[in-house]
């Protein structure tokens, strides 16, 4: 490296908002020489405010940016996902050269990723898709990154995102995920997880609130003991917070003063709708982005309470009952999303390491939890496992939370408790645990009425009947 290239930055941030900020702060914490570029000249002075102690510097002309860095250049984008990803790239790309590498740090969509990509890679440019969890502090303090693209060109920023992600013990939650768009897929499928743990958790809320009679402090206190157990995990410890958490305006537990109508940006609906493409079910995850849509028809719901009547909705369980019952499902959650990512792995030619991707969900990241140190080890032994069901380990835990997990489930749908996600997830191990399912008469009707053929279980090939001789 000349001289004047040793003067010049490691790294450049395109967007310097919340998320683009702190991690660049993060970087530079950790020694790296890094500045930011944003057409806003206030979040220029943000960064530089921020980052004092540094130094550092931003800059709001993109040549001069440009010009600063080392080569090949770095570029992280944390731009909103969307068109504005593809207008950056296009104000890039003249001022770029051959082995440049671009990192999209956004949660776009993996078509997306793919087809920009394919287009840069014309050019030389190495395109990479990067999805990351754990929030505004995860940037700034250590988030998990799922980074996916050419694998040469990713040891150029390996010792950046080493040092800069989250730890378990001396492990950093970032990997290299797989070629092309596999770092956004992966992260896509995050966060279809991410919805089913939050729909889980906000159906035990329910069932507390509704079946038991729960007060939000004592709700409060189940969740804080579930998160000192088995159940361990960054989802569980903000819901315990947020039961005790007062509104300013009203002094009133702020959750009681929020709208029952949950929004969402996209990821889990991405999510669900890739599995179908796939043909690889995950109904719970499924059912988390279906319940938030639910929630959002708040007229509808209120009148037809009013048709059919409020319902008496106490339940006699424990809430160790309970506590199995969210074990099991959030088992199963993991565990979908990770088929999902077997399928699209092979559908895909991602090679994804799954042990590797449990691995770094272990920290950082919003799905982070204690069991997410069974799913590593499941892989640790067997990396080629088609379903964590299959694992030994996790069948003794299924095993042990089965029974409560029934008494639970079918308690709440006596009562009239809505749980779509927790009923959908107990009749999907139970189908997928069932060697004989009753689909051989969905063949026999789809060739009665459409002569579209069956499969016989004694003799090879495909018939057909005519069963118009029956009547
Ligand atoms: C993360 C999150 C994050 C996501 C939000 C909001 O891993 O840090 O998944 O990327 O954008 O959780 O998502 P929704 O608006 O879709 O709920």
């Amino acid at each position: 490296m000349s001289n004047n290239e040793s003067k010049k930055y490691k790294l450049g941030m395109i967007g310097l908002g919340t998320m683009g900020r702190n991690l660049l702060l993060n970087m530079a914490d950790k020694g790296f020489s890094v500045t930011g570029y944003d057409k806003d000249r206030k979040m220029i002075s943000k960064l530089e405010d921020e980052g004092q102690k540094h130094s550092l510097e931003g800059f709001d002309d993109i040549e001069s940016f440009i010009g600063s860095l080392q080569t090949p250049r770095t570029l992280i984008l944390l731009v909103p996902a969307g068109p504005i990803v593809d207008s950056v790239i296009a104000e890039l790309k003249p001022l770029l050269s051959e082995g440049d590498i671009i990192i999209d740090s956004g949660n776009s969509h993996f078509t997306d990723t793919n087809r920009r990509v394919e287009e840069l890679e014309k050019d030389g440019l190495h395109f990479f898709g990067m999805g990351i969890s754990g929030g505004e502090e995860g940037a700034r303090f250590g988030p998990s990154m799922m980074p996916g693209g050419d694998k040469k060109a990713y040891n150029v920023v390996k010792e950046v995102f080493d040092a800069v992600a989250a730890k378990v013990g001396s492990d950093p939650c970032v990997t290299y995920i797989g070629p092309g768009a596999s770092g956004h897929f992966v992260k896509m499928v995050h966060n279809g997880i991410e919805y089913a743990i939050m729909e889980l958790i906000a159906e035990v809320y329910g069932v507390l609130k509704n079946g038991l009679g729960y007060s939000n402090e004592e709700i409060y206190k189940v969740f804080k003991k579930w998160n000192e157990g088995r159940l361990q995990s960054f989802l569980l410890e903000i819901t315990a917070e947020i039961f005790l958490f007062k509104d300013t305006v009203t002094q009133n537990d702020l959750l009681d003063q929020i709208k029952d109508e949950a929004r969402s940006k996209g990821t889990g609906k991405w999510t669900s709708e890739v599995s179908m493409e796939l043909q690889l079910p995950i109904p719970t995850i499924n059912e988390a982005v279906s319940n938030r849509d639910l929630s959002k028809f708040k007229k509808l719901r209120v009148s037809l309470e009013e048709a059919f009547g409020k319902k008496d909705n106490k339940i006699e369980i424990t809430v160790d009952e309970l506590e199995d019952a969210f074990y099991f499902s959030m088992i199963s959650a993991y565990a979908q999303g990770m088929h999902l990512l077997v399928q699209a792995s092979k559908e895909y030619q991602y090679d994804l390491q799954l042990q590797e991707i449990a691995k770094i969900w272990r920290g950082g990241c919003i799905i982070r939890a204690k069991f997410l140190e069974d799913i590593y080890q499941a892989y640790e032994k067997d990396n080629a496992l088609e379903h964590l069901f299959g694992d030994s380990g996790i069948q003794n835990i299924i095993k042990d939370t089965l029974t409560g997990t029934r008494k639970t489930i079918s308690a709440c749908i006596n009562a009239g408790i809505g749980i779509p996600a927790f009923a959908s997830t107990l009749t999907y191990f139970d189908t997928i645990t069932t060697a004989r399912m009753p689909s051989n008469l969905i063949q026999a009707q789809r060739d009665f009425f459409g002569a579209h053929t069956f499969e016989r279980i004694d003799q090879e090939g495909v018939f057909h009947a005519d069963w118009n001789k029956l009547s």
